[in-house]
């Protein structure tokens, strides 16, 4: 267990990104499959961060007008600020995308720069990029003149282990007017090995007049306050660590505004949030509003689809707890709302649930 920071640090400074204030400076980071709507609106409420990101949105799948995407850029009043993520490799259908995120409310435009993913390279998108300069600042380019909201970029150090390509592409991007970058201290050929390497992102602060956002490894208020103190990063990123676990950003954002650390949550209060977020997606997928809870829709295919996204997620509010991995096999056979809560049910005894709302 790594130890908090407690309250007797000075508070660290939110920052400016175009007209937006990112305070506190922790940003969600942007997570396939895992950021949608209802997660967001837990990481902002439970784990009170300054900013979050959509995951990531494919330019040429909104060209064709795919009905998915359009939803991955719904956004809330309750989560700003937010930046709608993009990712192709055509400055044009980039613009395209860019106009519609903003059309449809986001606050900023991020550009992925940075996913590995061989079916998202192989299309010269993501980290590609990082190997294509030209292209790449074509697309900012585009992006930038496209909307009035900022934009920003989010990339790895480089492609190739150990070219670091990152300073010379963030500068040419700062001159066509991004307004922040965030750098994943990895590069794109290492995918999650190894350690981030915090060196780089003080290198690249060292270079840039634009907020920097230094992410990868951060788990908890100490890594992140340690990342601020290294590399003079203006904000930190947060992934992983919050999957199924806003709370672990509560502990980050409190340590960064020189709090004392909020109390875990009980187990409990785990469950209570994991079935909040299922009731959220349902209604989100069924094409409702997901900001507050509400009866559930009649809408059998929208429970199915949300039911099913977050069969891996769920097991993941309880982990650790005894009897945690039994019912992970449980709920990866769920297909309805009722059966999700009758397992989870099981687990904490039906009494702490007195004050579950009923559909
Ligand atoms: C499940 C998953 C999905 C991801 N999807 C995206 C994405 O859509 N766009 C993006 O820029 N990065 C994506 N990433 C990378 C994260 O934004 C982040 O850069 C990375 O996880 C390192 O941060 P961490 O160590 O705090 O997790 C994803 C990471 C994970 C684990």
């Amino acid at each position: 267990m790594r130890a908090e920071r407690s309250a007797d640090q000075p508070r660290v400074a939110g920052f400016r990104f175009g007209n937006l204030v990112v305070d506190p400076p922790i940003l969600l980071a942007p997570m396939e499959d895992v950021t949608n709507g209802p997660f967001r609106l837990l990481c902002k409420r439970i784990g009170r961060v300054g900013m979050v990101f959509t995951e990531f949105v494919s330019a040429m799948a909104l060209h064709y007008g795919a009905a998915k995407s359009v939803r991955k850029m719904l956004v809330a009043s309750g989560e700003r600020p937010i930046a709608v993520q993009i990712f192709g490799s055509d400055p044009q259908t980039m613009a395209e995308a860019a106009r519609k995120a903003e059309e449809l409310g986001a606050d900023a435009v991020d550009i992925n720069m940075g996913c590995w993913v061989p079916k998202v390279c192989r299309t010269g998108s993501g980290a590609a990029l990082l190997k294509d300069p030209d292209r790449a600042v074509e697309i900012v380019r585009a992006v930038v003149r496209a909307v009035r909201v900022p934009v920003s970029v989010k990339v790895r150090a480089g492609f190739e282990h150990g070219r670091f390509a990152a300073p010379d592409l963030a500068r040419a991007f700062q001159d066509e007017g991004v307004a922040m970058l965030t750098l994943h201290a990895r590069f794109a050929t290492q995918g999650f090995d190894g350690e981030a390497d915090w060196n780089l992102i003080e290198r690249l602060r060292a270079v840039l007049r634009i907020p920097l956002v230094g992410n990868g490894d951060v788990r908890s208020g100490e890594d992140a306050i340690r990342m601020f103190s290294r590399t003079g990063c203006d904000g930190v990123m947060v992934g992983r660590a919050a999957i199924a676990n806003p709370w672990a950003l509560a502990r980050i954002v409190a340590a960064v505004c020189g709090e004392n650390p909020p109390p875990m949550p009980t187990l409990e209060e785990r469950v209570r949030i994991a079935l909040l977020h299922a009731r959220s997606l349902i209604r989100f997928e069924a094409g409702l509003q997901w900001e507050e809870d509400g009866p559930l829709p009649d809408d059998p295919g929208a429970e199915l689809r949300a039911v099913r996204h977050l069969r891996g997620q769920l097991p993941l509010y309880i982990k650790g707890a005894p009897g945690a991995a039994a019912v992970r096999n449980l709920l990866s056979q769920c297909d309805s709302y009722a059966e999700l809560e009758a397992v989870l049910r099981q687990f904490l005894g039906s009494a702490a649930f007195a004050d579950l709302p009923s559909r």
